[in-house]
């Protein structure tokens, strides 16, 4: 591997032993509000880039495979969606999880207790405005890291197809920004916990790091919350718009595993603890962010309190946020990162309630299923 000494984290360490901790949560928060970016965020990526002399073109077979797939899936943002439909924000979703709503409208503790459905249709409509906000953010986090990847790894079949992964999440962040300018109102800026994982994965010197944070962690998430919203709304811009993310993103997790693949295969038990130990902590950044504590803020609801409900709902609330890990617990059980060494990483994935998806479909192949690209065209060609 080519690779220098790790950088120092920027981060605030997790405490594995304390997942829960609210004041570690709201410190992420506040720590980020005491400093303030303006439009520009500089991160340090400390990392060299690598030319390889090697050209030897399918060497890697399933790398070449998926760069192939990927040039001939290629859509436009521009054209392949309409963009003279007209959005509601109020009607893009229209339910979420009824218990969950009934859970905190009935609960007097909860800050939301006897709110009015006006009241909650704002909770749902800010919620949507906060997710493809995120969404947003983290497809840029991705072009970042997929460029960074274009230059660290060292094979050809990695650079071709990462350069096509370039050019889509280009398209993401371009369509996510589209549809919040034009279609909604009221962008949030990035969640603190997922900017500081953000950060991490590119600060970090190491190149399977960027694979394993955004390929595999980031990214894995990210499939598992677009399929949501996409069986969530029935607005057919937003519907189509995250079927087509999809398509590209079930690809590049795919190269995400085939690539990390090769590698875990040649590191030895220290190497991979550090692996497992990155793979947790993004795990624990990721279920925080999704703890939406900008939206109860700029409604003027009690932050701290809806955290601390949050995490104290009842188990079978929190298969909703549990399900987000459905791609990335059976994804590190492909890469040997769930039992390698004491089974560390099946120990924490268990303590926080998702090792049940470990059998769960792994991404190397579905994103064969998830072409809806393709299948848009051929069913235009039969027509
Ligand atoms: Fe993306
Ligand atoms: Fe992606």
């Amino acid at each position: 591997m080519t690779t220098t000494e790790p950088a120092p984290s920027n981060s605030v360490p997790n405490k594995w032993d304390d997942y829960d901790n609210v004041d570690r949560i709201m410190d992420v928060a506040n720590a980020d509000a005491a400093d303030p970016d303006g439009l520009i965020h500089a991160v340090k990526d400390n990392a060299d880039a690598i030319f390889t002399w090697n050209y030897e073109k399918g060497e890697r077979a399933k790398l070449n495979k998926l760069y192939e797939k990927a040039k001939n899936a290629q859509w436009n943002g521009e054209t392949d969606l309409d963009w003279s439909i007209e959005v509601d924000p109020e009607q893009v979703i229209t339910v979420d999880d009824p218990s969950i709503e009934a859970w905190f409208r009935e609960n007097p503790e909860s800050p939301l207790y006897k709110m009015s459905d006006t009241e909650w249709t704002r909770v749902r409509t800010e919620g949507v405005n906060w997710r493809l906000s995120q969404f947003m953010h983290g497809e840029q986090g991705a072009l970042l890291c997929t460029a960074k990847i274009v230059e660290t790894v060292p094979w050809i079949d990695a650079k071709y197809y990462a350069a096509t992964q370039v050019v889509d999440e280009a398209r993401h962040v371009e369509v996510f920004a589209k549809y919040l300018d034009t279609k909604l109102d009221g962008e949030y800026p990035i969640n603190p916990h997922l900017k500081l994982l953000l950060d991490d994965i590119i600060n970090d010197s190491r190149w399977d790091i960027t694979y394993l944070g955004m390929q595999i962690m980031v990214e894995g998430l990210a499939l598992a919350a677009f399929g949501f919203m996409h069986a969530l709304t029935e607005e057919p811009l937003l519907k189509k718009l995250l079927r087509y993310v999809m398509s590209d993103e079930a690809r590049h997790v795919a190269f995400g595993v085939l690539s990390l693949q090769e590698v875990y295969e040649g590191l030895n038990q220290a190497e991979i603890r550090e692996r497992q130990e990155f793979a947790f902590d993004s795990a624990l950044r990721m279920r925080d962010r999704f703890l939406q504590q900008e939206v109860w803020e700029r409604m003027d609801i009690d932050v701290r309190k809806m955290v601390e409900l949050q995490l104290a709902q009842p188990n079978e609330q929190k298969e909703f946020q549990r399900l987000l890990f459905s791609k990335i617990v059976p994804n590190c059980k492909k890469l040997g990162l769930l039992d390698a060494g004491d089974g560390w990483l099946r120990d924490r994935f268990t303590d926080i309630g998702v090792i049940q998806f470990e059998d769960m479909v792994d991404t190397t192949e579905e994103f064969l299923e998830f072409d809806a690209v393709t299948h848009d065209r051929e069913a235009a060609k039969a027509s």
